[in-house]
């Protein structure tokens, strides 16, 4: 019925049709008029790359570090939200993906399945990515489950104080697991295999929040639980809190701004994200890409940058590479690949992805990423700031 994958695309097709419509949309959209979200992936787009021939470029590496671990290429599983309800137990699925591909895998703080739950099915420790609740007793608690789950990196959102404002999600009643209204139930008769696979596993709702948040034994909506939780004082200083109780590897996430970038690179973290949560947010904010290159420029030297939001190919990869990131993160690219076909797929769109930034590198002249630069793309960025 649908051909062969051969790119994320492919994935995405797929798991429409598989996954239940609100886990679909919950996946894909973006804040408000979505004008972000659509230009995150429009702006890689507008970068061109070099094309260069005639070179030698037969053995080809694309490995390189983040933070200091080894990883098979460039690219890390981004944090996402409900992820187990993409797939049943979608979280295990990715980070054992993840760990067969030789790259990190990052679990959402909102996940369905615990970080217990995951520490137990993977073998190689992952990165736990933290929302800052009102309630730091739990924060505490969080983070201490981190640490003795051997958690590798905390990774600290810090553009979702409060919930951008998403209309499908609201339209659809988003809930996990979904509450049986009409709508719901039939729109859940026609994902059987969903439906089957969710009967066979326990992880159906909130798994890091329900059951150890003090009192909450009951909780399926993320937007309720961000609005009366999400702590909106969340500040530079409590970030030296978190410091002083988290004393592993830290990565800053939602940098997407010059001036924050400075003041970030000022904290002793491992390394910052650059990104807009895939235009989840603020909408109206720019496309992560375009403030990749000022934020690298301003302090590159100081801290090791990361990237994420819009990439859906290994082109986008090696255009965020060559504009000064270290390493990405994807999310929407590998949450297709799961609910298309759960681990299988998530391996799928590494294997796309990898595909993809190889031959790329080697089309532009490349044979080592950790050399691809700015001289590997046609037009360097504007000088920051662009508006003088
Ligand atoms: C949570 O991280 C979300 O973007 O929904």
């Amino acid at each position: 019925m649908f051909g062969p994958v051969t790119e994320i695309r492919d994935l995405q097709r797929r798991a429409k049709f598989r996954v239940p419509k609100m886990f679909y949309d919950y996946a894909d959209s973006g804040a408000w008029t979505q004008s972000t979200y659509l230009d995150n992936s429009d702006a890689f787009g507008r970068i061109k790359i070099r094309q260069r021939v005639a070179r030698n470029i037969d053995e080809r590496s694309v490995k390189t570090q983040m933070i200091g671990r080894d990883v098979a290429m460039p690219v890390a599983l981004a944090p996402v939200g409900l992820t187990g309800m993409q797939h049943p137990d979608g979280e295990i699925a990715a980070a054992r993906a993840a760990e067969k591909f030789g790259v990190p895998f990052t679990l959402s703080t909102m996940s369905i399945c615990s970080i217990e739950a995951v520490a137990e099915a993977t073998t190689k420790p992952f990165w736990f990515q933290l929302y800052v609740m009102r309630d730091r007793g739990f924060v505490e608690d969080l983070i201490a489950r981190a640490k003795a789950a051997g958690c590798e990196a905390l990774v600290l959102t810090l553009d979702l104080q409060v919930l951008g404002q998403r209309h499908k999600d609201i339209k659809n009643g988003l809930s996990a697991p979904p509450k049986p209204t009409l709508k719901a139930m039939a729109d859940l008769a026609l994902r059987p295999q969903w439906c089957l696979g969710m009967l066979g596993t326990k992880n159906r709702t909130f798994g890091n929040i329900v059951g150890h948040a003090p009192g909450v034994t009951n909780m399926t909506s993320l937007s309720e639980w961000t609005h009366s939780q999400f702590d909106p004082t969340l500040d530079w200083d409590s970030i030296e809190w978190i410091k002083s109780k988290w004393d592993g590897k830290l990565i800053l996430k939602g940098i997407n701004d010059v001036e924050d970038a400075e003041i970030a690179a000022k904290i002793g973290a491992d390394a910052m994200v650059v990104s807009n949560h895939g235009g989840r947010q603020l909408d109206g904010a720019a496309a992560s890409i375009d403030m990749l290159a000022p934020i690298v420029d301003a302090v590159g030297d100081a801290i090791e940058i990361h990237f994420d939001s819009g990439i859906r190919s290994g082109q986008d990869v090696f255009k965020a590479i060559a504009l000064g990131a270290k390493s990405t993160f994807v999310g929407r690219a590998y949450i297709y690949g799961l609910g298309a076909m759960g681990e299988a797929g998530v391996a799928k769109a590494l294997e796309i992805i990898h595909k993809e930034l190889d031959i790329t590198m080697g089309l532009a002249g490349e044979t080592d990423i950790r050399k691809v630069g700015r001289h590997n793309l046609l037009e360097t960025p504007r000088p920051w700031p662009h508006n003088v």
